[in-house]
């Protein structure tokens, strides 16, 4: 924690535990080729979950195993619904599979995590988005509107396969939310308490990929160089988000996504700018280095402020109102927020009640954040 010198980066202060995540990762275009061959390194009877949007990669996926598929599931809704789990765990049980592989964004890795928690069975994870979940030994599921989360070594996928040309008809909207989603996953990772040099330096990096890939892919979704830099973001921030513990942004995100359902990626876009305006002012190296990161210019005082800039560069959602948030919601989620998160511990800055009544009205109505 740097609280009592935010000129000094996080890590520098309080030592660090480094432990490296034993995944595999395979990365280039058009290796889908080699999916098959990464699955049955673990097994010889393999069960595939695929995004609806994931048809023809899963189809190719089939084609190489000749006959080593024996289950398929091309339906994933947001947010794994415990029942969706149980109903994947029955078909695939039934089905004698001896590896698991996931094709999509975070939704379609979350389905699979839950199948291979129960069933321990091995992952192969092959996103088409920039969630990060494939690097990560986190699971999550919801059940009556709760969302319940944990790690688990055993739900984080032996290979993962990034393959960007399986992003290519991600829509611009998705990518921007789900782009600005994995440079949130870095950002905290750079505030941590418990990041490491390492941490450091992959997170930024994580950073600046992202940051370079976007505007490109706002122009020309179809090209595949910025899309592999938005997927070696992408891979980034999910070690970053697996090796660091999260903070402010991601526990608020966590909070009001489950309390009102709000989606995802555009839910921690909307909020990036209101939290960074909260920890700025207790974290001044580490603000800078996001700045840095992310190519821009300025007072780290205006951190929050020049990401709110940026996300209007990228048209990407600024207000909680226009993510599906209600006026009538915002006393309720300022009363969740403050139950769960108010006067923790949470570093580089805790937040009072008053902090997050100012942080999430201001983030509903989508103002620029002030400078502080
Ligand atoms: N456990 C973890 O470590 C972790 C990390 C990040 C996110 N998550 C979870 O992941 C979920 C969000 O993931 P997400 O943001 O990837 O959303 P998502 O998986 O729901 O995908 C968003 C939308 O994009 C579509 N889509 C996906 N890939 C596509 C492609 N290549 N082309 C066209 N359309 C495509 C999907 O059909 C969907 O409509 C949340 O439930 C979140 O909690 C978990």
């Amino acid at each position: 924690m740097n609280e009592n010198d935010p000129s000094l980066p996080s890590a520098e202060l309080t030592g660090f535990v480094h432990e490296w995540p034993a995944s595999r990762v395979v990365f280039g275009p058009g290796l889908i080729s080699v999916a098959a061959r990464e699955a049955s390194r673990y097994g010889d009877r393999i069960a595939v979950i695929h995004d609806p949007t994931a048809q023809s990669a899963a189809d190719r996926l089939t084609a190489d195993a000749a006959g080593g598929v024996c289950a398929r599931i091309g339906e994933v809704v947001q947010h794994v619904p415990v029942h969706a789990v149980d109903k994947a765990v029955t078909t695939i049980r039934d089905a004698r599979a001896g590896v698991l592989v996931c094709i999509g964004g975070g939704s379609a890795t979350g389905l699979a995590k839950g199948v291979a928690r129960k069933l321990e069975l091995p992952l192969v994870a092959i996103p088409t988005t920039y969630a990060g979940s494939e690097m990560t030994s986190i699971w999550g599921m919801t059940q009556d509107g709760k969302k319940t989360t944990g790690r688990a070594t055993a739900v984080r996928p032996r290979t993962v396969v990034y393959d960007p040309e399986l992003t290519l008809d991600l829509p611009a909207e998705i990518s921007v939310t789900s782009g600005i989603n994995a440079i949130a996953h870095c950002v905290e990772a750079l505030y941590a308490h418990d990041a490491s040099p390492l941490t450091r330096l992959t997170a930024a990096e994580g950073i600046r990929s992202m940051a370079r890939a976007l505007p490109t892919i706002l122009e020309r979704p179809r090209e595949v160089s910025a899309r592999s830099f938005a997927l070696r973001g992408a891979w980034l921030s999910g070690w970053s988000l697996e090796v660091a513990t999260t903070g402010l942004h991601h526990k608020l995100c966590h909070v009001l996504g489950g309390l009102l359902d709000l989606p995802h990626s555009p839910l921690h876009t909307v909020l990036l700018p209101y939290t960074v305006a909260h920890l700025a002012p207790a974290a001044a190296s580490d603000t800078q280095a996001v700045l840095e990161s992310l190519g821009i210019t300025g007072p780290v005082s205006d951190a929050g402020g020049l990401i709110w800039d940026l996300h209007r560069l990228l048209a990407a959602p600024t207000a909680l109102a226009g993510i599906g948030m209600r006026e009538a919601d915002v006393d309720v989620a300022v009363a969740a927020a403050s139950a769960v998160l108010a006067d923790l511990p949470l570093p580089p800055r805790p937040v009072t009640a008053s902090d997050l009544r100012d942080l999430i009205r201001e983030a509903f109505d989508g103002n620029r954040p002030a400078s502080r």
